[in-house]
């Protein structure tokens, strides 16, 4: 029995995941957790430039999720390979660099710099970020638009290329199937929900950017339609992320055809979650003598 398995050609030590901007540069979570335990870890946005992200408060915690309006704050492409990436790679585990962008320039720009990094395990293209007035959801809104962007970048980068989709997408199947057709490797569901609340004292909204994205346990039956609906659409290995936060959503989400999972809001309680959900997947499959995960992978009775 072993965990280890290949998503869209980069080969994981377990299929539990970082998920991207919930393990801030990497070196906050070295001290609370076994690092070098990880499936993977997939980093916060990365855009071309510097970007001071969205005007605080930036977090709201609702009752079962968290609503979140951070932005693509980051330091730029050069500042993220110069001082995170060589920690990040000292840990040994497949490093994936979330790739975003206010401009399809942008996008392909910061892919060439990204081209020249040595040791990156893959990119996820971020096309689903609902914190941005420009970039992000503009480009994965539309089945024609996200296509023409992936194309573009697979033009210019060798490496595995998982498309970050939107829950929020009326049609996933079209979508899944345009970006696949475009020359994805596999497919990463879901990005946060859009999402709003208002604190009735003040009447102003809780975000400073009025709106933000919701995370965490709602999103969950959100992420596992999708995945199921993109499994169904396309045959692409996908990357499953919305509210996992125990071996059991872990299963379902391969049940419905997942190959790894990404863990998110559940690592700011329990920053240990990943590891967690490895030991139980481990003996989860032990205990109905199964070999891997791909044994589970899209097995649901539907
Ligand atoms: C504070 C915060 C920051 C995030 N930043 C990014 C980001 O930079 N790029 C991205 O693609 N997703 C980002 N996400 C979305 C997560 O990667 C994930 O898709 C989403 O939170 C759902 O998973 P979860 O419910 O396990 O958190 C962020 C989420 C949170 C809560």
């Amino acid at each position: 029995m072993t965990l280890a398995t290949d998503l869209a050609g980069i080969r994981l030590p377990t299929p539990v995941l970082a998920a991207s901007g919930t393990f801030g540069r990497g070196t906050e979570y070295a001290g609370l957790t076994d690092v070098e335990g990880l499936g993977g870890i997939i980093s916060k946005a990365v855009t071309l430039r510097p970007c001071a992200g969205n005007p605080p408060p930036r977090l709201w915690e609702t009752p079962c999720g968290l609503l979140n309006s951070v932005g693509l704050q980051n330091r730029g492409v050069e500042a993220f390979l110069r001082e995170d990436l060589p920690e990040l790679l000292s840990w040994g585990v497949p490093v994936i660099v979330n790739l975003a962008g206010f401009s399809r320039e942008d996008y392909l720009e910061t892919a060439r710099v990204l081209r020249r990094a040595e040791g990156l395990s893959g990119i996820e293209l971020n096309i689903s970020c609902p914190n941005v007035k420009r970039g992000g959801l503009q480009f994965g809104a539309e089945p024609r638009v996200a296509a023409g962007l992936v194309a573009a970048v697979r033009e210019v980068i060798d490496l595995p290329l998982l498309v970050k989709l939107s829950p929020n997408v009326p049609a996933l199947g079209e979508m899944a199937a345009a970006v696949a057709e475009a020359g994805a490797d596999g497919l990463s569901l879901v990005n946060t929900f859009p999402a709003m609340a208002v604190d009735i004292r003040t009447w102003r909204p809780r975000l400073g950017a009025v709106t933000g994205g919701l995370s965490g346990p709602a999103l969950r039956p959100l992420a596992v339609r999708a995945v199921w609906e993109a499994y169904k659409a396309v045959d692409l290995p996908i990357l499953a992320c919305g509210g996992v936060s125990s071996w059991e959503d872990a299963v379902e989400m391969l049940l419905v055809g997942a190959r790894a999972v990404a863990v998110g809001t559940a690592l700011f309680r329990e920053p240990r979650t990943p590891l967690m959900i490895a030991q139980g997947l481990k003996e989860y499959l032990l205990s109905k003598g199964l070999a891997n995960v791909g044994q589970l992978v899209g097995k649901v009775l539907a």
